[in-house]
């Protein structure tokens, strides 16, 4: 059994109100199923809280409803003042401003406001993305934070090197409102230590290079913590790290993971691996390169309905890029592009002019969702085109469809074109 520091009793005791003794039931149920010794303290939470895609199974329109039910897991009506953490959100059920582009249902967005108003009265921030260390949460190294999404929280962990295991939404909502999280998983050192050894025998010096590395690793470790040894020193940037945990976390489960002189607990391969010898080691080289890449290609028509880019939503510098490719291009008639991005990013964007030339291309420069998790592809969508590993994964047993994997330029030239013409070089 979990033991309880006295301010956590007292939240259980319901001495600091039902919400934070809801919170409180909620944690202790879910410390005691990870086995968890005590509690630690949170200030960092990245919440699952606009993403309820099934408006048919949701009769109450009141947040304070919605949010008891989704969030605190009870039909009992909770009212909650305010969340004690500073607290991000992922991703939401639609593009809350450009919802008509997506062709997401009236009732449903009717929800998501219901859910913003909601949200916005007890202190949660509208970020809704899958990126939150793009728009202002960057933990520090060793902080405790309770994070959903799993493509960020590897980037948590390793890349930061804060803490967190992979929240659900029920666990990240506690956190939020009381400011704890069991004592488990990658909060400890010791599950932090690498276990399986990947040798990086090929060059990764491109973000596409990175989704493939990220997608082996994966695959190899599911829920291990590999180690990339590179033999070919690179350092990557966070365009080319994002889109590795997000693959890696796609085709295995990974959340916690190693690149030697990179992540910050691990400055040499012995410290990566706390001085143990890794339980496998494995050789990424050009065969294992090829055999990702076409595994992650099912796609056999070359024609192309949908573009689908920005998964994880872009950075800056994609953005940037991407408008260049972009620039007095015109999308093909037969073809929808959509670049995905946070909604701060895509501010930035306005400001700098590629949204403009996004759309006087006839793309949509989108945010706050995507269709992966909503289900919500254009009609008559049969074969998409993508640069993320991720979305090339889960695509076609979610929407149904074909898919081609690639880099940037060759998603545009797609775009552009109408047809798929990307290669592995
Ligand atoms: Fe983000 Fe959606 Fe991809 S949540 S990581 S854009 S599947």
């Amino acid at each position: 059994m979990v033991k309880l520091a006295r301010d956590e009793q007292e939240m259980l005791d319901g001495k600091q109100g039902r919400a934070k003794q809801r919170a409180m039931e909620l944690l202790v149920q879910y410390a005691d199923a990870l086995g968890a010794e005590r509690f630690v303290d949170t200030n960092n939470v990245h919440l699952f809280v606009g993403f309820h895609p099934y408006p048919e199974v949701v009769t109450p329109r009141d947040g304070d409803e919605l949010a008891s039910k989704f969030l605190l897991d009870t039909d009992e009506r909770i009212e909650v003042d305010y969340v004690k953490t500073f607290n991000t959100t992922h991703i939401w059920a639609m593009d809350l401003d450009r919802w008509q582009v997506m062709e997401a249902p009236r009732e449903l967005h009717e929800l998501m406001e219901i859910l913003r108003e909601y949200s916005i009265r007890i202190g949660i921030s509208l970020t809704a993305t899958c990126t939150p260390y793009q728009v202002g949460n960057v933990p520090t190294r060793g902080e405790h934070c309770a994070w959903t999404e799993s493509s960020a929280v590897p980037f948590c962990n390793a890349v930061l090197g804060a803490r967190t295991n992979t929240e659900g939404a029920h666990s990240a909502f506690a956190a939020a409102l009381t400011g704890k999280v069991p004592l488990s998983g990658f909060h400890i050192d010791e599950n932090r230590l690498g276990t399986h050894l990947i040798n990086v025998e090929v060059d990764v010096n491109n973000v596409m290079e990175w989704y493939l590395l990220g997608y082996y690793g994966g695959e190899a470790c599911q829920l291990a913590v590999p180690v990339y040894n590179l033999v070919h020193k690179m350092v990557p940037n966070i365009s080319m790290l994002k889109g590795m945990n997000s693959a890696e976390a796609s085709s295995g489960g990974i959340m916690m993971y190693h690149i030697v002189g990179i992540t910050p607990e691990a400055p040499t391969l012995d410290a990566a691996f706390g001085g143990r010898k890794p339980q496998v080691t494995l050789n990424y080289g050009k065969a294992e390169r090829r055999k990702t890449y076409e595994n992650l290609n099912c796609a056999k028509d070359e024609k192309v309905d949908l573009v689908n880019i920005g998964c994880p939503h872009y950075s800056l510098e994609q953005l940037r890029d991407v408008a260049k490719l972009l620039d007095g291009r015109k999308v093909h008639e037969n073809v929808t592009l959509w670049i995905w991005t946070a909604y701060q990013l895509k501010a930035i964007a306005d400001r700098n002019g590629y949204t403009d030339i996004i759309t006087k291309a006839g793309a949509h420069l989108m945010t706050d969702s995507c269709p992966l998790n909503t289900n919500l592809f254009p009609g008559g969508t049969k074969v998409v085109a993508t640069d993320s590993a991720k979305h090339a994964h889960y695509a076609p047993a979610i929407g149904g469809v074909e898919v081609w994997f690639g880099n940037m330029e060759e998603c545009i030239d797609a775009a552009v074109t109408g047809k798929w013409r990307g290669e592995l070089k």
